[in-house]
């Protein structure tokens, strides 16, 4: 089955962003924060009638496919009743700082998408959408078969799942590649080759992590094919996790 609405839970610069490419791209989107669907007025009116606000608990109900995008702290808080026997599109990433540290992430025992999928245990997740940021997202799209079509990584443990999160992208705009279970998915994590960068070309030298951060948030997208994901993935070496601001 095709997606046709898809739940937002966390409507930052990811949901926001997320939603507004399904939105151009036909779908129906049901957003949600933490602080309630009245807060979400200006983003439904901007998005239009194919947007509406609400719970996380009911955006999880009524996604087709949910997208998980609130900070990994928050990951505890997702509604598991909700989301179990859903496909959860996680794109996460671990930013350790004084009020969060997370031991099994630090030693590279677990992904962070493995201890999202620990806590949803009864949902299938998906990594995606992790690895690139909303401007890029909103330049990138291209029809299927387009020459310069961006590919984007996914990894799972439910082929099925996968498969789902890949038709989503295909009509985002967007080819895919498997990088296979969530076990895997460190190998598009940030401090790879594969997290940001290739999306957006290279930086100017002498930023601090923040300057970093900003630079990318504001740079215009980069077309990275499927062959590229896939040779950057290999060349991945797993190093200290997470990002460090
Ligand atoms: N920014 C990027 O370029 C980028 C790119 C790829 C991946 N990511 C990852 O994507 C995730 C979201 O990033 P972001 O930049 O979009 O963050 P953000 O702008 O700070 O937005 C976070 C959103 O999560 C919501 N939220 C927090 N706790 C929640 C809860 N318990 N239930 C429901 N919603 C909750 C917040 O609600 P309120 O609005 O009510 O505060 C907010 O809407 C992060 O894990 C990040 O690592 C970020």
């Amino acid at each position: 089955m095709s997606t046709t609405t898809l739940g937002v839970i966390g409507t930052g610069m990811v949901g926001l962003g997320t939603a507004r490419r399904a939105v151009d791209a036909g779908l129906n989107v049901v957003l949600s924060n933490s602080r309630g669907p009245e807060t979400l007025a200006g983003p439904v009116a901007e998005l239009g009638r194919r947007a509406r606000a609400a719970t996380p608990a009911e955006a999880a109900s009524a996604g087709d496919l949910v997208i998980a995008a609130v900070p990994l702290a928050a990951h505890e808080r997702l509604p598991r009743a909700e989301l179990a026997g859903r496909t959860v599109i996680d794109p996460m990433n671990y930013a350790p700082h004084s009020d969060f540290e997370m031991p099994e992430l630090d030693s590279n025992e677990l992904t962070s998408s493995e201890l999202v999928q620990r806590h949803l245990a009864d949902a299938r997740v998906v990594k995606a959408l992790h690895n690139i940021g909303p401007r890029q997202l909103m330049e990138l799209f291209r029809p299927a078969g387009a020459p310069d079509r961006t590919a984007l990584p996914l990894s799972g443990d439910d082929p099925d799942a996968k498969k789902e999160v890949a038709d989503l992208l295909d009509a985002l705009g967007f080819d895919a590649v498997d990088l296979g279970a969530l076990a895997d998915s460190w190998r598009s994590e940030p401090n790879t080759p594969l997290y940001a960068l290739p999306y957006v070309g290279q930086p100017p030298s002498g930023l601090t992590v923040r300057e970093f951060v900003a630079w990318v948030q504001q740079a215009s997208g980069v077309p990275v094919p499927a062959a590229r994901v896939e040779e950057l993935a290999a060349a991945a070496v797993r190093g200290p996790a997470g990002f460090r601001m």
